[in-house]
């Protein structure tokens, strides 16, 4: 900062002689308007002297370098938290767990806590809620990345770095290429300091590892889709739906309390068409928000129509069918056939064999993909839940976007398992609507462990092929 004050006379002065050169060169134009020798000369030169000021003014030239990498870079800790929900409902049990867990960190280690949960559950809304509460308890910064897992281009850990390098007052210039070395200038420039770093929307324990501060007495809140079983030291807690109460307060607060009030029974009806899922509540709260002319009861009759909730659930950029969409294309093919063949079964629930037959393989690569399938948040393990989101996702995407009539070869599950030839003609990364060969709605809902129930408790035939579902979809949610 001196040595650019000092500088800036000399500069001034080089200037001034640039400008005196070029007004020369204009000067000394021939009549002929073709550019005389000493013109030329003036003005390459005018030319030379601007490039040399701009290289010194932005530090790419001997007198200016950028900051070495290991001088201490004076900055004020950084306070990057997103705002705080005006109108955040209760959570109160979680809110408290993840307050003891962050406040709780002794101060020899790094206390990690990750929120894990399905799509709109309201994972960030509560990290967010959580991290502007215990913020004074970190007076090195709270740090905030959202890493973008579940989109297709997640944010890489090089990436992130490279951001809180920036913010952490390191020139650009200055940052490593190499991974590891960026994390280690970054834990260098948190040394000392007491750090939160919220790490929103985590793809997996991969992208989070180099983001985790190594000064004692730090703490990192991390939310994600996956359960992130592999991070060391982290104290995991799963994020369910709102209890009706809570969702019906969400639901007010959008809506506003005399349209509430005008027609309780429908608002509550409302909110349990939205299962509980943050996200559909706010949404449906604003579009009814938005259209004062609408009565709460002809909403619920949009919203009762299963095939048609999804399409209904939308309003400006927040949309519940695209939040699971992404859910569904970080699947692998593997899951990808799995989540449509149970698509095609129409079952609400399922027990692992009753996949093991759609797909002709063993019960035990059965189980895997439905774990894997249930790590997405896209089948539920349990005997007793009722939510098929996944079905509705599914059923509205076919209708929605036309895909069913771009697939119109069948999908034959249990032809596909196996090999990766028998799999090749399964839809890859494809939308979740090409399950079914009618355009028709099909159902994936819980999986229902190992106890058969319901429409899985006759096994169908390992030989017959499952057919597309004729039936409306046990629907999601189920009130
Ligand atoms: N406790 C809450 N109170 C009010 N709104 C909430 C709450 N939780 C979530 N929401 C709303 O639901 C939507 C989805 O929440 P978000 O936190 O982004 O979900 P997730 O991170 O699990 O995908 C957002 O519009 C958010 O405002
Ligand atoms: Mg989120």
């Amino acid at each position: 900062m001196r040595r650019r004050r000092r500088a800036r006379p000399v500069l001034i002065g080089v200037l001034a002689a640039a400008g005196v050169f070029a007004g020369l060169a204009t000067g000394l134009s021939l009549p002929s308007g073709g550019p005389h020798p000493i013109q030329l000369t003036l003005a390459v030169a005018a030319s030379l002297l601007s490039g040399w000021l701009t290289a010194v003014q932005i530090g790419g030239g001997s007198d200016e370098r950028p900051a070495a990498p290991d001088r201490p870079v004076a900055s004020s800790p950084l306070s990057q938290l997103p705002p705080d929900l005006g109108d955040f409902a209760d959570r109160e049990a979680y809110l408290a767990t993840l307050l003891e867990r962050l406040e709780s960190r002794s101060d020899d280690r790094i206390a990690i806590a990750t929120v894990a949960g399905k799509a709109g559950v309201g994972k960030t809304a509560l990290a967010i809620r959580v991290a502007h509460q215990v913020a004074r308890r970190f007076p090195g910064g709270q740090l905030y990345v959202n890493l973008r897992g579940v989109e297709e281009q997640a944010v890489t850990p090089e990436d992130a770095l490279a951001g809180f390098l920036r913010d952490l007052g390191v020139p650009g210039p200055v940052i490593p290429e190499d991974l590891q070395e960026r994390a280690r200038m970054y834990r260098a420039r948190l040394a000392g300091r007491r750090v939160l770093v919220v790490l929103d929307n985590a793809a997996d324990e991969v992208q989070i590892r180099p983001l985790v501060p190594s000064s004692p007495g730090s703490a990192v809140l991390v939310t994600s889709r996956r359960p992130l079983a592999g991070l060391e030291g982290a104290q995991p807690l799963v994020l369910d739906v709102m209890d009706h109460q809570a969702a019906h307060t969400l639901f007010s607060s959008v809506v506003g309390a005399q349209r509430v009030a005008a027609d309780p029974e429908a608002a509550s009806r409302i909110v349990d068409l939205c299962g509980g899922l943050p996200l559909a509540v706010r949404i449906a709260g604003a579009r009814l928000a938005t259209k004062p002319h609408w009565t709460l009861s002809g909403f619920v009759r949009r919203l009762s129509d299963e095939g048609e909730r999804l399409a209904e659930l939308r309003a400006g950029d927040l949309e519940v069918r695209a939040s699971f969409a992404l859910s569904y294309h970080d699947l692998e093919p593997r899951q990808h056939l799995a989540f449509q063949a149970l698509g095609l079964s129409n079952a609400p629930d399922f027990a692992p064999w009753t996949l093991a037959a759609l797909l002709d393989c063993t019960a035990r690569e059965a189980a895997d993909l439905l774990e894997g399938l249930a790590d997405a948040q896209l089948v539920e393990a349990g005997a007793t839940t009722s939510l098929g989101i996944a079905s509705t996702t599914c059923s509205a995407s076919s209708r929605g976007n036309g895909c069913a009539r771009k697939c119109r070869r069948p999908i034959r599950p249990r032809r596909c398992a196996g090999s990766s030839r028998r799999t090749s003609h399964a839809p890859r990364r494809a939308p979740p609507s090409c399950a079914t060969t009618s355009g028709r709605p099909r159902s994936t809902s819980h999986w229902a462990g190992s106890t058969p129930s319901g429409p899985a408790s006759s096994p169908p035939s390992s030989r017959r092929r499952p057919r597309a579902s004729t039936r409306r979809p046990g629907g999601w949610p189920r009130p």
